[in-house]
């Protein structure tokens, strides 16, 4: 596999100040070799466009962007083979990541950039991929039936307690996924089979829909608690929608496992392809979108958290209040989730 490394050494402090392309030192050779990368991303959000055109804006380099699912990306960049135009893939989340990964689709990235400024729990060992903004699994409860002191953990959602009061997503959403992946390093499988029995007898109905959709089912009282990713919840509460803000307003949100390890995030990340045609043009852009403005925008515009230390959240977001977050390498992640599908599996969970 060909590594790709930037001998751009920056020093630390250099390093962890704000980074814009100005500081890059091999910025100029890079800019005249490059004058597009394909970014292949399954994030739909408009203002991430914006965010590609002041890219675009600040080095000449064009952004061409190819939009579809996770999988169906990665199956497409396997089917292109050593023609792929692509140079970057962008996901959703960090099964996705992990999956890419396994087939083999990433190049190692050494840049000191990008290992200064995102912390080492939310991007791979090599360099195979980054996370660029954090999303926390969170708790949603209905306000008028739940005390939020009656929260505490994942863990404790399993009790008898919660029987038919939990709104949740089928198994094979990737959120979960990751989420049990995460259970699996703390307590093994055995427990966490346990656990992912406990979830389904706790269930209100049987799984459906996606996160908004449980939020609200809580908030119709078809349930009491749901798990979340926060920026859903966040989404509901800035909506031009009435009726989606009246959701977001029936709802309490709550950080679970404050007392020990800290709430389960997951990345929206990327990695460059093997196969790139444009390779230090896309490593510019990874490193980019680590800069503090791009990190602000990037997060802000589906309210996720910067990876990136200091940057601010939206004013939504920065409602929900700090929260500990679980510093568990997400890496470690990508190895358990075949096993994780598997106990949910073995539990029922549909
Ligand atoms: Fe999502």
């Amino acid at each position: 596999m060909k590594s790709i490394t930037r001998r751009v050494f920056l020093g630390t402090a250099a390093a962890t100040a704000a980074v814009t392309l100005g500081q890059f030192g091999r910025r100029e050779k890079v800019l005249a070799q490059t004058q597009e990368i394909n970014l292949y991303s399954s994030r739909h959000y408009n203002t991430d466009n914006i965010l590609y055109q002041n890219f675009t804006q600040e080095t000449g380099i064009k952004v061409n962007l190819i939009e579809a699912g996770g999988d169906e990306l990665i199956e497409r960049i396997k089917s292109e083979g050593a023609n792929s135009p692509a140079d970057i893939l962008l996901t959703v989340d960090v099964a996705r990541l992990s999956r890419a990964n396994q087939e083999g689709l990433f190049a190692p990235v050494s840049s000191p950039i990008l290992t200064e400024r995102i912390p080492a729990n939310l991007r791979h060992s090599e360099g195979h991929w980054f996370g660029l903004s954090k999303r926390a699994r969170v708790l949603v409860y209905n306000k008028q039936k739940v005390n939020p002191n009656e929260l505490s953990t994942y863990e404790d959602l399993a009790n008898p307690q919660w029987k038919g009061r939990l709104a949740v997503r089928s198994s094979d959403n990737t959120y979960n996924q990751s989420l049990v992946a995460s259970l699996i390093a703390v307590h093994g499988e055995e427990k966490t089979l346990e656990w992912c029995k406990g979830i389904v007898a706790n269930m209100a109905r049987p799984p459906q829909g996606n996160d908004t959709a449980q939020i609200e089912a809580v908030a119709a009282g078809i349930a009491d608690v749901a798990m979340t990713n926060h920026y859903y919840v966040a989404n509901l509460g800035v909506s031009d929608e009435a009726a989606k803000r009246q959701v977001f307003e029936a709802v309490g949100l709550f950080f679970p496992n404050q007392g020990d390890r800290g709430t389960h995030v997951n990345v929206s990340g990327a990695g460059l392809i093997k196969t790139a045609p444009n390779p230090e043009g896309a490593i510019l852009f990874l490193e980019y979108l680590t800069s503090d403005s791009a990190q602000k925008f990037f997060a802000e515009g589906n309210n996720e958290y910067p990876v990136v230390e200091g940057v601010p959240v939206s004013p939504i977001v920065a409602g929900f209040g700090e929260f500990k977050s679980d510093l568990a390498n997400l890496q470690q992640f990508g190895d358990l989730l075949p096993r994780g599908v598997l106990l949910m599996d073995r539990a029922g969970w549909q």
